[in-house]
């Protein structure tokens, strides 16, 4: 039997970075209409109503119906060192963040953390995530079968690492390849899952490795490939101590095949004008991570000038380099983050961001982001006064933005009042916290 839910609707027709808010298609008495996993129309409730008369009704009042969240840049296997204070990236990274994923070299340890992992993002509405796993194929299994039992799609790879990470967390060129050759072979394509080609960034691969990495990409056209970008300055200089012979930072993946329309770059801040000429001319994507940025202290991410001059952008969380697991947090630190640069991002572009844009960037456009006809039934439902503050501002709208932007930027799980998951509502699941946490 459909489903039909009932509550204000929110989708997008086009880019509003392009087109301003009049992209956003918004209904105050709207409805979206379920059946088989799938969207089959959303508009005005009255017409969805009285067309399908037998579909069953879920009336969500005044809440917003949307695209549920996607977040195109996150490390599940940090979920359990998130706001891990004082250091900048490299520090960060060795103090925190290696100690943490060599502990999911045991699986049983990788699927508690998957599983927390999903229990913490759904209940902030986000129902697909592009993770990094740990350099442990275990670590992607327990990812994927997660995902897969809740019926999310998801997307993740083996983090690729043979230099300049400790013992016990790096792998060699040729298991790098047959590992994720392997993890491909498994899970790729199966369910709603898509394995990611993912060499951590340039500083922990060797040439070798970042070649046969590139060449396994070659075989998969169509594939995603992720890793970082030009986040701090201090990794930017090592990388030119690294790879004398690059060009710039971006020129060391494309000199070994990590360039194309398929790359997911992280954070890409301190970039060139060759980069970013090299970047929009490939159609790569570039994934901003505002809330990382500001916590390890990386820089201001060029939000309106890479969109204004064409470029690919997704939003991210990036956690556990990343302060939040909550994509309306994310939205308020872009907010931030563009306003320190000069210029106020109308929450349509904010909104769009989070849903349709990283569906987008990670080439799932046709598939989720949006309430269009065909699409996976994801939604995310928001409580546009969920907190006694965002409710007595939310009072004062007198329109979609004034009642919505009170949420984006001071809402956080409360805003989240249901959640669909491949047409099917989800039950929200406090997360497990096991006795050796
Ligand atoms: N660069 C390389 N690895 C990482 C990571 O785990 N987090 C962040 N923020 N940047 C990175
Ligand atoms: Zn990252």
């Amino acid at each position: 039997m459909p489903d039909l839910l009932l509550g204000q609707t929110l989708t997008f027709a086009a880019d509003p970075f392009a087109e301003g808010p009049a992209a956003a298609r918004h209904e105050r008495h709207g409805a979206v209409l379920i059946d088989g996993g799938l969207i089959r129309a959303s508009g005005p409730a009255a017409e969805l109503r009285a067309a399908h008369p037998q579909a069953r009704v879920h009336d969500y009042g005044q809440h917003l119906i949307s695209a549920g969240f996607v977040d195109a840049h996150v490390h599940y296997p940090q979920t359990a060192i998130i706001a891990s204070w004082g250091k900048r990236l490299i520090d960060w990274l060795n103090t925190y963040t290696f100690p943490e994923e060599t502990r999911l070299a045991d699986p049983a340890y990788a699927r508690t953390i998957a599983a927390r992992h999903f229990d913490l993002t759904l209940a902030h509405g986000t129902t697909t995530a592009c993770s990094f796993a740990t350099i442990h194929p275990a670590s992607v299994d327990a990812f994927f079968a997660e995902a897969q039992s809740r019926g999310l799609r998801a997307l993740t790879g083996k983090t690729c690492m043979d230099r300049n990470a400790p013992d016990g967390l790096r792998d060699s060129a040729q298991s790098a390849h047959d590992d994720s050759k392997a993890l491909i072979d498994r899970w790729h394509g199966v369910d709603r899952l898509s394995y990611v080609i993912t060499p951590r960034f340039a500083p922990t691969s060797t040439p070798a490795q970042l070649e046969v990495l590139g060449a396994l990409w070659a075989e998969h056209p169509g594939m995603l490939m992720q890793t970082h970008l030009s986040e701090q300055t201090e990794e930017i200089a090592w990388v030119r101590d690294l790879f004398p012979a690059a060009r710039d930072y971006l020129d060391v993946y494309e000199a070994h095949g990590l360039l194309g329309p398929g790359a997911l770059f992280g954070h890409a801040i301190h970039l060139t004008d060759r980069e970013r000429a090299r970047l929009r001319e490939v159609g790569a994507a570039l994934v901003h991570c505002p809330t990382s940025n500001s916590f390890i202290g990386s820089g201001l991410f060029d939000l309106a000038g890479l969109k204004g001059e064409g470029q690919r952008v997704g939003l991210a969380t990036d956690t556990g380099g990343g302060s939040s697991f909550s994509m309306l947090r994310t939205m308020a630190a872009a907010y931030e983050i563009a306003q320190l640069r000069g210029t106020a991002v109308h929450p349509a572009a904010l909104w769009w961001l989070a849903t349709a844009g990283s569906a987008g960037a990670l080439g799932l456009g046709d598939r989720i982001g949006t309430l269009a006809p065909g699409r996976e039934a994801d939604l995310v439902v928001i409580d546009l006064a969920s907190t006694p503050a965002i409710a007595q501002r939310a009072a004062q709208a007198n329109d979609l933005w004034e009642a919505l932007f009170p949420t984006i930027m001071m809402g956080d799980d409360r805003a989240i009042a249901a959640v669909w998951v491949n047409g099917s509502p989800v039950v929200p699941q406090a997360p497990q916290l096991c006795a050796s946490q």
